[in-house]
């Protein structure tokens, strides 16, 4: 085939037909894949029941009509030629209509759930209306999660771009080792595995008032721990408005699981997208991608291609291999623009895909699944489906964590196939067979929670375990005197519990350390029995304590001078630890007890010396 790639190979009716019945199966055939186009019903649902689709071609055929005009590229041409402004754009998705309604339920309820087709504006256009509607009132935020890098830039780019703004400024994003906001960011796009982040440092999550978890069914590990932290949240905070908000699949289990929340479900457009299946299955899918790619090309009218693939390599691999056949076959075929899309991907090399295709070119964008549901290309109208994703899973038994190639599940190949029929009737040409869908494809994809290592999780999750219970925990054994009275405090109570392990693991307290302290006490008893010093109780007066403290301790002084506090001894510039009871305080003349560096100096178990 290599060899024989040009005129002669596509310009023969025989080898055409050959191809055709090769790859795209009887039914295209035979209405002649390249004039007409077979059209199945107006709103034509392409999630098939499972006995309907070995028949499906032929199904197709029957009901459908055969049109001789080619509808497809005018209607494409039609929007080419409209240049709708960005607001025109806005107003034209599939959500503007429900704007309203939308807002009164999100008024109305502290949960919604919002399913929409992709490509209905529920990423683009939301959080938008919430800003609109004075949700970001007083520098508050609304936070957007995607389980993706690439949409979460590629979405706050747009929508800066939407609301002519600096991207960084009242738009930004914030994805891992890359935070592109600011002080003045109002809506905030991230991944969800930031948002998990951010409660390490804000468990209330008290600078939104809302927090939307997008792509809600793609069931990343993230999201999931995220429903279930938010859940908790919410509980307590009834003013944060909840939005989970999913593509067409599922949305029932997200309502029961936030307590049966409405569902608000927005209207898509979808065009009818024919499927064809391959006869036999493919041996190398790469390949036959590149074979498809060049044979929509040269049969099919206008109109962009879609290929998914299942990562950077593959991608790559394809992309070269294109550029290398379209340089071979130069000016006997069209332009054709092939780019690649996948996470790694250079952010203006990202935004090549959604620039408008020039007249008489065509687009081939090759994309790993993000293209699935997270990112809206328009303009797609073939899609190519070799039927499979990059999975994590995880061997319990051997530990051992690994990143394969693996048939996608039904779902997948239904949202992938109806990329095809966003902006006009559309086809997807699936490199797998009928039966292998029917049989060996799983219904859904099973969440990563179910298939990874969930150590990473685990311990951010104990970090969190609310950090926050640590904190209050702290805060109730505070007594006034400074950290040492702090400490005292701790084993005081504790000797009055009996030594109760349980108590201590309550209070988040190491029952080690306060063993330490209770040999040390016992020795230091023993000592004193041994010199004859008789042991009395300072009964609640801690001033004879701390009077030792600071004779112990005196060549540990630091004094709060017009730059911070500074040792007595060397002038060093110290930090009073932030879990010190006297953090806020301040207190002018301190005595610490140990100076650790970690992100700056810190004295820990200080006092106040002045008193
Ligand atoms: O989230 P959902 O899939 O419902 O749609 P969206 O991401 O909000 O996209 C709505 C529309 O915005 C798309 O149909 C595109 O026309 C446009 N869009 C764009 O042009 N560039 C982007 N990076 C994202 C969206
Ligand atoms: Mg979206």
């Amino acid at each position: 085939y290599e060899e024989s790639i040009g005129e002669e190979r596509f310009a023969p009716r025989e080898e055409q037909r050959r191809w055709e019945e090769e790859h795209i199966g009887a039914a295209a055939l035979k209405f002649g894949a390249k004039d007409a186009h077979v059209r199945g019903q107006k709103e034509y649902d392409y999630v098939m029941e499972e006995d309907e689709v070995i028949q499906f071609v032929s199904a197709t055929q029957m009901k459908g009509t055969v049109e001789k005009e080619d509808e497809t590229s005018l209607q494409l041409s039609e929007l080419e030629k409209q240049k709708l402004s960005i607001q025109e754009v806005r107003r034209s998705l599939p959500v503007f209509p429900y704007r309203s309604d939308l807002l009164k339920a999100i008024a109305n309820h502290q949960i919604l759930i919002i399913e929409g087709e992709t490509g209905s504006g529920k990423t683009t256009q939301i959080p938008q209306y919430l800003h609109e509607e004075g949700y970001t009132h007083k520098g508050m935020k609304i936070g957007c999660t995607q389980p993706r890098r690439v949409a979460a830039m590629s979405v706050a780019s747009r929508v800066a771009q939407e609301m002519a703004v600096k991207l960084g400024n009242e738009v930004g994003y914030s994805i891992r080792f890359e935070d592109c906001t600011s002080e003045r960011t109002v809506l905030k796009y991230m991944t969800d595995g930031m948002l998990l982040r951010e409660f390490l440092t804000e468990p209330d999550l008290a600078s939104y008032s809302v927090i939307i978890i997008d792509e809600a069914h793609e069931r990343t590990l993230h999201t999931d721990v995220l429903f279930g932290l938010i859940k908790d949240i919410a509980r307590f905070r009834p003013g944060l408005k909840v939005l989970v908000s999913s593509a067409t699949l599922n949305t029932e289990r997200f309502s029961s699981f936030f307590d049966d929340a409405p569902i608000f479900r927005i209207p898509g457009r979808r065009y009818p997208v024919d499927i064809y299946y391959t006869k036999a299955p493919e041996a190398d899918y790469l390949e036959a991608c590149v074979v498809s790619v060049l044979q929509i090309h040269v049969t099919q009218p206008t109109g962009d291609i879609l290929v998914f693939l299942t990562g950077q390599e593959e991608i790559e691999a394809c992309c070269e291999m294109l550029q290398e056949r379209c340089r071979r076959l130069g000016s006997k075929i069209a332009e054709m623009l092939i780019l690649p899309i996948y996470a790694n991907l250079p952010s203006d090399m990202q935004a090549k895909i959604f620039d408008p295709t020039p007249p008489g070119a065509r687009k081939v964008v090759v994309a790993t699944n993000i293209a699935e549901t997270s990112l809206t290309i328009d303009g797609i109208i073939y899609v190519i489906d070799p039927g499979f994703c990059k999975q994590k899973s995880y061997n319990a038994r051997t530990g051992m964590e690994s990143l394969i190639v693996t048939p996608c599940s039904k779902a997948s190949a239904n949202q992938r196939a109806g990329r095809a029929g966003r902006v006009a009737a559309g086809k997807c040409f699936r490199l797998y067979t009928a039966w292998a869908y029917k049989n060996e494809m799983e219904d859904t994809t099973v969440p990563e929670i179910q298939r990874t290592n969930l150590g990473n999780v685990v311990l951010l999750l104990k970090s969190l375990d609310k950090l926050v219970h640590a904190d209050t925990a702290r805060a109730n054994f505070t007594v006034p005197g400074g950290d040492h009275m702090v400490l005292l405090n701790v084993y005081t109570q504790w000797v009055e519990t009996g030594h109760s392990l349980q108590w201590c693991y309550e209070n988040f307290i190491q029952a080690r350390s306060l063993r330490r302290a209770r040999d040390v006490r016992e020795q230091l008893e023993g000592l004193m029995a041994r010199i004859e010093i008789e042991l009395t109780s300072c009964e609640g007066d801690t001033v004879p304590i701390r009077k030792a403290i600071t004779a112990g301790y005196f060549y540990h002084t630091a004094r709060l001078t017009r730059s911070g506090y500074k040792t007595v001894k060397q002038q060093q510039s110290v930090f009073i630890h932030p879990n010190s009871s006297l953090h806020e305080e301040q207190p002018r003349w301190v005595i610490y007890h140990e100076l650790v560096f970690t992100t700056k100096e810190f004295m820990r178990q200080v006092r106040s010396a002045g008193t």
